[in-house]
């Protein structure tokens, strides 16, 4: 009991504990900004200081949410899969903001709906490129220019953990993003970057449109959400706020659930 006494002592309570959403003045890469949760999570970043480089295929998309941001951006259109575009990105970050410190891996698809026999390989090869090899490139293009302290972060799914059927490929690449994110927080401690997944539940977004087309797997989805809705995209920015923050400094290697319970249920 006394030594534990003595331990307590010796705990240093700071003046200011760091908030757990407080990202002013970081520099953040973005991948699938122009839509959906990637259109919110830009505007979440931005509003709260942070300088955000916006990044998908579709031009137009970013350059509308460039206007509507408060904070500072960069359009950055290209391909995730392009090794050479990840590296152009991380290079136009240090050169705009003179370093880069979050990277977002979010952009993502999820075409195709169907049995081994439906899935097209070219399809299965797509979306694995897209959403795992795509989230590879980009913590490897990070991890070159970003300091201590760096912030690498992938968009998860909950379908990675609790696969669904007819999405075999999509979450294969989502189960791979959770490994992939586990060893390079393991490569990347040296240099004092974490790395994490944010797997959202089922939200509202055009990704998912065609669930919500099919009124049978629609109801499933919320079936099996402990909450029994739908996620607002607006419901998930705290986990990526948090992980890109300084009070996630020693969270790294790990998945942060946001789901409404739906891997309870
Ligand atoms: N919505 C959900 O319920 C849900 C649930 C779990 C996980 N997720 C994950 O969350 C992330 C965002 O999903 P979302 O629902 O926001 O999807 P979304 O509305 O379809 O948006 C996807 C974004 O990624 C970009 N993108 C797609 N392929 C790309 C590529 N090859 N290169 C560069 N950018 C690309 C898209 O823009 P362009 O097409 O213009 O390139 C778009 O900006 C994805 O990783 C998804 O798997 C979503």
């Amino acid at each position: 009991m006394a030594a534990r006494a003595d331990e307590a002592q010796q705990i240093e309570i700071p003046a200011s504990f760091p908030s757990g959403a407080d990202v002013a003045g970081r520099r953040v890469v973005l991948t699938g900004a122009g839509r959906g949760l990637g259109r919110v999570l830009a505007h979440a970043f931005s509003q709260a200081g942070a300088s955000v480089a916006l990044v998908a295929r579709t031009v137009t998309d970013l350059e509308k949410l460039a206007a509507d941001l408060p904070g500072p951006s960069l359009v950055l259109a290209g391909e995730v899969t392009d090794e050479a575009f990840n590296e152009s990105i991380a290079d136009a970050v240090v050169e705009a903001w003179g370093g880069l410190d979050v990277w977002i891996a979010n952009a993502g698809i999820s075409p195709a709906v169907g049995g081994p026999r439906r899935t097209d390989p070219a399809v299965w090869r797509e979306i694995l490129d897209v959403n795992l090899t795509g989230a590879f490139l980009g913590a490897r293009a990070a991890a070159r220019v970003m300091d201590e302290g760096g912030r690498i972060v992938f968009t998860g799914s909950v379908l990675g953990e609790r696969p669904r059927a007819g999405l075999a490929a999509y979450s294969a690449s989502k189960a791979g993003v959770v490994a992939l994110a586990k060893g390079l927080a393991l490569d990347l401690a040296e240099q004092r970057i974490t790395v994490n997944v944010v797997a959202p539940g089922w939200f509202d977004s055009p990704l998912v449109e065609p669930w919500k087309q099919r009124p049978a797997l629609g109801e499933a989805v919320l079936a099996h959400t402990a909450f029994g809705r739908w996620g607002a995209a607006t419901e998930l920015v705290g986990a990526y706020l948090f992980l890109a923050s300084a009070a996630a400094s020693f969270v790294t290697g790990t998945v942060i659930t946001v789901d409404g319970g739906y891997l309870l249920t």
